[in-house]
Order: structure tokens, then C-alpha cells, then sequence
């Protein structure tokens, strides 16, 4: 099919309320490895990875084997029946995760997780109320809207009570108007501030991105989790540690993001880049936490077998040629790049992130800091023109997200990063 027939029946058939990138929307036609080509034939390096989910590229031909196998054998059991695909997968995971967390719920989405841990944390402490952070995303069902800190991803206008919000890690964009370090990671002493002041003073969770991603690739200074932890634990809450898109080897040296801050999570949830874009989501704890679920619950589709194949494939494969030392390898590379980058273009507010995992924060003006979310337009066409795909994010939607698939060569981040300097040069004129 045509691309203008595709974007016609988008606009006819498909809700005004979809978020599609790019002046003329993309109309993806298939992909490989690091590519992606659109139904026309234009080529792209991508970037962005699906949402930071193609973990291993695309069309990765050990995922794509394991899946055609599970699909000739059975294509949906339901968490009905206990499958070796997924028992597997559970074991494996309880083998790579942080701490004690060795048990596993399955479900198919990161917004599903997030529900799945609240729900967990709110059992298991008999507590009600949850501390998540202002510039947070946890995904887009009632509740995940309400954790979320982003007015413009809280849509619908419903709130669910007993959900506070502290202040945010933000260091470029400091809520207290501080500088790190001088300013003793004050930010951390609010989630106190916010359990004294408005909760009931016993909370069942407090929930957190090591590294925000909708948020703009917000990395907090290194003591803040084990702060804010110490106080979740004081007011009787668990530490619910959302991955969905820090995990599995993306921030590089290790699995998950929140090993890079040294404090253990009770309660992890996990999607995305977990099965390289087949639908299947994860909410890990310690077998003491989950046993104090009681009564039984189900998922349809969660731990499907088909998604839980090409999981374990995408684990295999990376430990064999995108290792998270691979990728802090080449996101060293990408990270020192873009900071060139940041030194040539006045627009470069900041550079952040860790692994694959890089954002870059556009401003108009670096004195006032003051955001530049049409540059960040300007610089999507630019990029989108050269063929290169890339990622958007922040409160003001300001942020340029980095996060191609963990198998990104030198070659690879050598390539994005000539595109993104021809793109950055061009825009800058206008500014
Ligand atoms: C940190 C985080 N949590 C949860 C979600 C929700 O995941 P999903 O879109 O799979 O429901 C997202 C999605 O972007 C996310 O980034």
C-alpha cells in the first residue's frame, strides 16, 4: 500500500489522539539489524529503537527463529497453565536481577507492571498512598496517568486519590534553584517532606525511574536513590523500581539502571526492550513480598509463550554481542560525541544519560535556559531528511532521545553522530 493511502486511512480510521512523529507521519515498511526501511524505500539508521524497545535490532535472526518455533508449537496458553518457555524466562531473570528479587508476575505492557507493583506494594505494607517523582511516566491506564508527573501524559482527566508527587532530581533545571553538589542532593529530603505533609504518613510505595525516559533522560546525582530509599523505608513504603526502559543493559556496565545507584529495589518492573518488541511486561519482587498477595489473580496474555521465546533469544543474544559492557562501551563513544556536539551548537542546553541512553536538552538561549521545543522540531525534520530516527521526551518537549539497539556499532554511533552534526548546524543558523 501507497504511503499517502496508509497516512489517509490513519487519519479516517485511527483516534485524532495518536501521537505520530514527524511533520508527515513515518509509514514503516520493514527493518534490519539497525535500519529501518519506509514503504517508499528510504532507508534510516534507527535511533530511537522503537521506544527503546528493539534491544537487539531488528529482525534479529536468532528472535525471529525462537518465535517461529513457539508459534508452530502453540501461540497463547494464558497464565493458566504453567509454560517451559516462561518458567525459563522467570529463571533466567531471577539469575540477572538486582538483590533478591527472584519471582515473577508476566503481563504485557509496562503500564500493566506499574499497576501490578502498586497493587503488590499496597498489599503487602496495608498501606494506601504512593510517592512517585514530577517529571515521572508510568504509562497510560488511570492509575499509571495519575503516578505520572507530566501534566500533558494525563489525559482524560481522571485522578485516582492517595498519589503525591515530590520534587524532582533535576539538576540542568533544579526545582530548589540549587547547584550539585553544594546543594547536599536537598531534592532527596522532599520525598520526607511530601510523606509528613501529605500523605497519611505511612505509605505503601514510592516509585521511581533510575533514569526518567518520557522525562528527558533525567539522571539524578549518585547518592539520591540511597537517600530517598533509607526515608521510604522509614514511613513503611517499598521501593518500587520502574525499568521499563533503564533495563536490560541499557545504561551499560550493568542489567538494570538501578545498580548503577547501589541500592536494591523491592518490588522492579520491566517491558519494553525485554522481548526486542514482542508485547510482554514483568513485575519482579522477593518471594517474602509476593507471598503477601493473597488471593489469585490472572493475565490473559500475560506470559505469553511466543512473547516469553523471543525474550529469552533477546537475553542470549545479548550476552553474546551487546553485553551491558559492550554497551558502555559504545555509549562512552556516543556520550563524548554528542558533547563535541554540545560545544560546537549554542542550542545544546545539556547532554545526560548513561549507556545507550543519551538525551540532549535544546534551548533557545543557555543563559536563560529557556526551552526550544520547535528546534527540536526543526531538528526531527533535519535528521528524519538524512536518515537518521531519533527520539523526543521532557515536560516541554524540548529533549532529543538517544537510544538505538544495544548491537549499535562504532560505525553505527559514528554515522548518527555525522547526521546529527550536519542537523544541528543547519537548525542552529535560525537561532
Ligand atoms: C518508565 C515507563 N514506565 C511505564 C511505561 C508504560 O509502558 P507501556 O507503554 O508498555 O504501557 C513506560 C512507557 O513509555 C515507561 O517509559
Amino acid at each position: 500500500m501507497d504511503k499517502q493511502t496508509i497516512l489517509e486511512k490513519q487519519k479516517t480510521y485511527l483516534w485524532p489522539s495518536y501521537l505520530l512523529y514527524y511533520t508527515e507521519p513515518l509509514a514503516l515498511d520493514h527493518g534490519e539489524g539497525l535500519y529501518v526501511w519506509d514503504v517508499e524505500g528510504n532507508r534510516y539508521l534507527d535511533f530511537f529503537g522503537g521506544i527503546l524497545t528493539t534491544s537487539v535490532g531488528h529482525k534479529h535472526p536468532k528472535v525471529t527463529a525462537r518465535a517461529k518455533e513457539q508459534i508452530d508449537k502453540i501461540i497463547h496458553t494464558s497464565t493458566l497453565y504453567p509454560h517451559e518457555n516462561v518458567v525459563n524466562l522467570a529463571e533466567k531473570l531471577a539469575e540477572i536481577a538486582p538483590g533478591d528479587l527472584s519471582t515473577s508476575f508476566f503481563t504485557g505492557s509496562g503500564t500493566e507492571a506499574d499497576e501490578t507493583a502498586v497493587m503488590l506494594a499496597k498489599a503487602a505494607t496495608g498501606y494506601q498512598e504512593v510517592v512517585a517523582l514530577r517529571h515521572a511516566y508510568s504509562g497510560r491506564s488511570t492509575l499509571a496517568m495519575t503516578l505520572t508527573g507530566i501534566s500533558s501524559w494525563r489525559i482524560g482527566g481522571t485522578q485516582i486519590p492517595g498519589i503525591k508527587h515530590a520534587l524532582n532530581p533535576y539538576c540542568y533545571r533544579c526545582p530548589l534553584k540549587m547547584t550539585y553538589p553544594s546543594c547536599g542532593v536537598a531534592c532527596a529530603e522532599d520525598v520526607e517532606e511530601v510523606i509528613k505533609t501529605t500523605t497519611s504518613g505511612r505509605i505503601a510505595a514510592f516509585i521511581a525511574e533510575p533514569i526518567q525516559g518520557v522525562g528527558g533522560f533525567i539522571t539524578p546525582p549518585p547518592e539520591y536513590f540511597k537517600i530517598v530509599v533509607d526515608i521510604v523505608h522509614h514511613y513503611g513504603g517499598l521501593f518500587i523500581d520502574d525499568e521499563v526502559q533503564t533495563g536490560f543493559g541499557r545504561t551499560g556496565t550493568y542489567w538494570f539502571g538501578i545498580e548503577h545507584w547501589g541500592v536494591e529495589p523491592d518490588i522492579m518492573t520491566m517491558a519494553k526492550g525485554i522481548a526486542n518488541g514482542f508485547p510482554l511486561s514483568n513485575t519482579m519482587t522477593t518471594p517474602e513480598i509476593a507471598g503477601k498477595l493473597t488471593g489469585l489473580t490472572i493475565s490473559t496474555f500475560g506470559g505469553n509463550p511466543v512473547s516469553a521465546a523471543a525474550s529469552l533469544a533477546t537475553i542470549e543474544v545479548m550476552e553474546e554481542e551487546a553485553s551491558p559492557e559492550h554497551v558502555a562501551q559504545v555509549g562512552a563513544l556516543l556520550r563524548s560525541g554528542l558533547e563535541k556536539l554540545q560545544e560546537k551548537y549554542p542550542l545544546i542546553g545539556d547532554v545526560r544519560g548513561k549507556g545507550l541512553m543519551q538525551g540532549v536538552e535544546v534551548v533557545a538561549n543557555r543563559e536563560s535556559k529557556e526551552p526550544s521545543p520547535k528546534a527540536v522540531n526543526e531538528l526531527f525534520e533535519a535528521t528524519k531528511a538524512r536518515g537518521l530516527l531519533i527520539g523526543k521526551g521532557g515536560m516541554y518537549g524540548n529533549v532529543i532521545r538517544i537510544a538505538p539497539p544495544l548491537t549499535a556499532t562504532e560505525d553505527h554511533i559514528a554515522e548518527a553522530l555525522d547526521i546529527l552534526n550536519h542537523a544541528f548546524a543547519d537548525v542552529q543558523e535560525r537561532y
